[in-house]
């Protein structure tokens, strides 16, 4: 997506090796012109697959999900990092590994929430390793409902998180791909929408 791929290189930052900073567009300050046109893109790519849900994860997740649930007509779900005391039966879980962060953390999604006539697009802001998506198809498959793909935001595609995915069957949907960094420069790879 050229307009995504333009905020990159003018309002992004690379940090170190592997890190891309957007928090003026995506994950601290939210563009809502940028959410609403890729929510468009998703909009549009998955409009023949009879989303019920969109399914994302907490905190910078949350953003793109909506605005594309919004599009869709259907409710967003953002799965939990920590246990809410209001969670107190019907929870599904799964644990994620940040290879970023080297911490394991329970994810969760109260039960209630999805059941198996659902069909969910997972929306998330980075790709990386793939952890946090392939928790979430673990817990939306524990509902017995269907993943019909993963919307992705940002992925970076020098990070192992696609290959992990389409090895489960399911359509990655990136709108910008990033190559390894060179001399401190994103390169983009082509982008799937
Ligand atoms: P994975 O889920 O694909 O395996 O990702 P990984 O463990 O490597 O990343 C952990 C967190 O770091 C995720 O957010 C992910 O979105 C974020 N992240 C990974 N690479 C980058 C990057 O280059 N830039 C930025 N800005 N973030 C990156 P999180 O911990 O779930 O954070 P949040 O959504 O609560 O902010």
């Amino acid at each position: 997506m050229k307009v995504l791929e333009q905020h990159i290189l003018d309002r992004g930052q690379v940090l170190g090796e592997n890190i891309l900073k957007v928090d003026s567009f995506l994950t601290h300050q939210v563009d809502t012109q940028l959410m609403k046109a890729m929510a468009q893109v998703f909009k549009d790519v998955f409009q023949e697959a009879g989303i019920t849900k969109v399914v994302t994860i907490e905190a910078s997740g949350i953003a793109p999900a909506l605005y594309t649930a919004e599009v869709l007509g259907v409710p967003m779900i953002f799965a939990k990092k920590s246990k809410n005391i209001t969670m107190t039966e019907g929870i599904l879980t799964a644990e994620v590994y940040s290879f970023t962060k080297q911490v394991t953390s329970t994810v969760s999604i109260a039960s209630k929430f999805l059941s198996s006539d659902d069909k969910v697009l997972i929306i998330d802001d980075f790709l990386a390793n793939g952890q946090a998506a392939k928790g979430l198809i673990d817990i939306i498959e524990q509902a017995g409902a269907k993943v019909e793909g993963v919307g992705i935001v940002i992925e970076k595609s020098f990070q192992d998180g696609r290959k992990l995915l389409e090895a489960k069957g399911i359509r990655v949907v990136s709108l910008a791909r990033l190559g390894q960094f060179v001399d401190g420069k994103v390169q983009f790879l082509e982008a799937d929408a």
